[in-house]
């Protein structure tokens, strides 16, 4: 018999949709022990959450996230709300007993993320953040070919996380959406909206970072808020760049900007190692580029595997279409339902948790102090 997980969700924009979407697709894809129940949705407006929970199929509404924590029937809290507002929630539902899915960035900073490390782990919750590129096929297979030791000695990690769409000096800062704008609610600009995503991916893949240097810049220094009608500065990083050194003696290169113009979300990694190479580019997700220098010599060059196999060769995809058919940005989402429930199941629980999501937070605060004391800055080891 299968069971319900009683999804309580806060949060009706983006984020909210997409999970939405991956907690109705997991349980036709994947056959598990739990099959997520959309019980209640909240965010502050009534007819808004209303038509939200009509859309999507979710049995009642709350339009304060305290009563959808005190409620008996709701295993587990998913909070796709602003970053100024995790760290209560978590903390609150943590302490009510419930499981904690929250999205990234874990938190403002790391002293608020290490808060709800050990909110979670007092309470003996289940937990998770949704770094959710970590599950698409590609991405996990390079995780895969790094740990069979395909690559030998890695030399360099790059990457790259590209907007365009702040770039008009009349948007707006605060707000659906336009809260990125607003340090208050995002604690940062592209350091913890974009490079959080390239960190996780890099930690997950590469290991440990030690140390940082970064720059940052704010092109458009004010911009009218949409709450108070005023002029008001901008605080967040419009742009960063970092350079890292990993524990494995690696070296990074991490850039991020909402001002590249023509480019939306073009997320890319590249890793350069003594055997082999790996290249990986949202905008072409279902590919991994792969080049092995043990190649016969004249056939050498970089391959484009498109991830789509079965047999459980290429990661995930037994549970999709037919070999050679591809799959998109939300089935990320849906994998990492799918491995939540799997870690229910075993005990063995699904990465990154909180306290995997802290070592995110160490980074992008390293990477935020060195830009502001223009020195190199070395990063809080983990505990674990
Ligand atoms: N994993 C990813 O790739 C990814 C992508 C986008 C956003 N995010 C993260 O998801 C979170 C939400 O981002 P989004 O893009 O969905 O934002 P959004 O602006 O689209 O939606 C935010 C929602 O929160 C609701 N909300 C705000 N304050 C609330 C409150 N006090 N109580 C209840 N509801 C409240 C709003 O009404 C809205 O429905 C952020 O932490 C963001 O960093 C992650």
């Amino acid at each position: 018999m299968k069971k319900p997980l009683r999804i309580g969700m806060i949060g009706c924009g983006f984020m909210g949709r997409a999970h939405s979407n991956a907690y109705n697709r997991v349980g036709n894809f994947f056959d598990q022990a739990y099959v997520p129940q959309l019980t209640a949705v909240c965010s502050r407006n009534a007819a808004a959450t209303q038509a939200f929970a009509d859309a999507w199929g979710y049995q009642s509404i709350e339009t304060d996230w305290r009563a959808l924590i005190g409620r008996a029937d709701i295993d587990a809290i998913d909070i796709c709300v602003p970053n100024n507002l995790h760290r209560e929630i978590a903390i609150a539902a943590a302490e009510a007993g419930k499981m904690v899915l929250c999205e990234k960035p874990l938190a403002i900073d790391a002293a608020d993320g290490l808060a709800m490390c050990e909110a979670v782990e007092r309470a003996g919750v289940a937990n998770m953040v949704w770094y959710n590129y970590r599950r698409v096929p590609a991405v996990t297979l390079a995780k895969r070919l790094i740990e069979e030791g395909r690559l030998g000695r890695i030399f360099h990690y790059r990457a790259n996380f590209l907007q365009d769409w702040t770039i008009a000096e009349d948007l707006p800062q605060g707000g659906t959406a336009l809260w990125r704008l607003d340090s208050a609610a995002a604690g940062s600009g592209v350091t913890g909206d974009l490079l959080a995503h390239c960190i996780d991916t890099a930690l997950w893949l590469n290991g440990p970072i030690r140390d940082v240097t970064a720059m940052t810049e704010t092109f458009i220094k004010q911009r009218v808020h949409s709450h108070s009608g005023e002029v008001q500065p901008v605080t967040i990083d419009d742009a960063c760049a970092f350079l890292c050194h990993f524990g494995n003696g690696s070296l990074g290169v991490f850039e991020s900007t909402r001002y590249a113009r023509g480019h939306k979300a073009l997320y890319t990694l590249e890793i350069n190692g003594e055997s082999a190479s790996i290249r990986w580019d949202l905008h072409d997700l279902h590919r991994l580029e792969y080049f092995d220098h043990s190649d016969e010599g004249r056939l050498r060059g970089w391959r484009s595997i498109n991830v789509s196999d079965h047999g459980g060769e290429h990661p995930y995809m037994d549970k999709w279409w037919v070999p050679g058919l591809q799959i998109g940005y939300e089935h990320s989402f849906v994998h990492q339902v799918a491995d939540f429930i799997e870690g229910l199941s075993t005990g063995q629980p699904a990465a990154p948790t909180f306290r995997d999501a802290l070592q995110t937070q160490r980074v992008c605060d390293a990477v935020l102090g060195s830009a502001e004391s223009g020195r190199w800055a070395d990063v809080q080891p983990s505990e674990a």
